[in-house]
């Protein structure tokens, strides 16, 4: 499997394949990967000629110092998950901090519309500018016909697709089905450093997502709220950050249900010091 570091390398091999018209699929990723991240590949590898996939842990996202550190580097394992979906279609880019940023590890600032403005925009100061920046960046290094993203985080999908709008990037955004443990918990990088006791917990999240949407049939968006806040506040072991019924499109809160809107339930919850999030469609 070939694995390129820097931005010349890697740019050289995808000049050869674009000269021979061949589709490019792109996968970003920070690594850890999991079996979510392996359907984003297969989805990439069904739809395209080679898929690049990229490991990139990108401290512009972090708002959070101690989870940056702690975040899971596994190249080594991440290649061998990846040889083991293809050897020959598959390429990863891992580049350094320097050769994304040079020698300013900054991001730039950007306008979603609004949509940078809720959940997790609101809770994780600058995320979004962070995911723009490094989204853009990986954009422009591989030029994809195709780019795939997951909906667990469903936020930084309909972001992605806004920057795409916004700046004409010649990219189509791909959204693809949470993946997910057979306990129901959502596949994600950080599941592998929850404690035994706290791993045993955490399915109690889609659980309660799960029991949310059959109650927001019959009750107000407001009581299906409550109803969580008080779940998580008898909870040992979750902490719960915020449960939010919105409008996917603009992802506002919703206030009073129409029959018009489609809706979607978004959950952050704190499993001792990881935070987990999760979302669900509700009609
Ligand atoms: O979803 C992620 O893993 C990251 O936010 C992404 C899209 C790779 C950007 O760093």
């Amino acid at each position: 499997m070939n694995i390129y570091y820097n931005e010349k390398d890697l740019n050289s091999y995808l000049e050869h394949l674009k000269v021979n018209n061949k589709t490019i699929g792109f996968v970003p990723t920070m690594g850890a990967l999991h079996l979510g991240h392996a359907s984003l590949i297969e989805k990439g590898l069904q739809q395209n000629d080679i898929v690049v996939v990229s490991i990139f842990v990108n401290p512009t996202q972090f708002d959070n110092q101690e989870d940056l550190v702690k975040y899971p580097r596994t190249l080594e394992k991440d290649t061998k998950l990846l040889s083991r979906i293809s050897k020959t279609k598959i390429t990863v880019y891992a580049p350094t901090v320097e050769d994304i940023y040079g020698e300013h590890v900054q991001s730039t600032s950007f306008s979603y519309d609004g949509l940078e403005h809720e959940m997790e925009g609101r809770f994780r100061d600058g995320h979004f500018d962070g995911v723009g920046t490094i989204v853009k960046r990986l954009f422009e290094i591989v030029q994809p016909d195709k780019a795939y993203f997951g909906e667990k985080d469903f936020q930084q999908l309909m972001i992605v697709k806004k920057l795409v709008e916004k700046h004409h990037l010649p990219v189509q955004v791909v959204g693809c089905k949470i993946h997910r443990e057979k306990d129901g918990l959502a596949m994600s990088s950080r599941n592998m450093r929850l404690k035994a006791e706290y791993r045993k917990a955490a399915p109690f999240i889609y659980k309660t997502l799960n029991a949310a949407k059959e109650k927001f049939g019959v009750s107000s968006a407001n009581k299906v709220t409550k109803w969580v806040e008080n779940q998580f506040a008898n909870h040992e072991l979750l902490e719960l950050e915020y449960f939010i019924i919105a409008n996917v499109d603009t992802l506002k809160t919703v206030k009073r249900k129409s029959n018009n809107n489609t809706y979607r339930a978004f959950i952050a919850v704190y499993a001792d010091d990881i935070r987990l999030i999760d979302n669900i469609a509700l009609n």
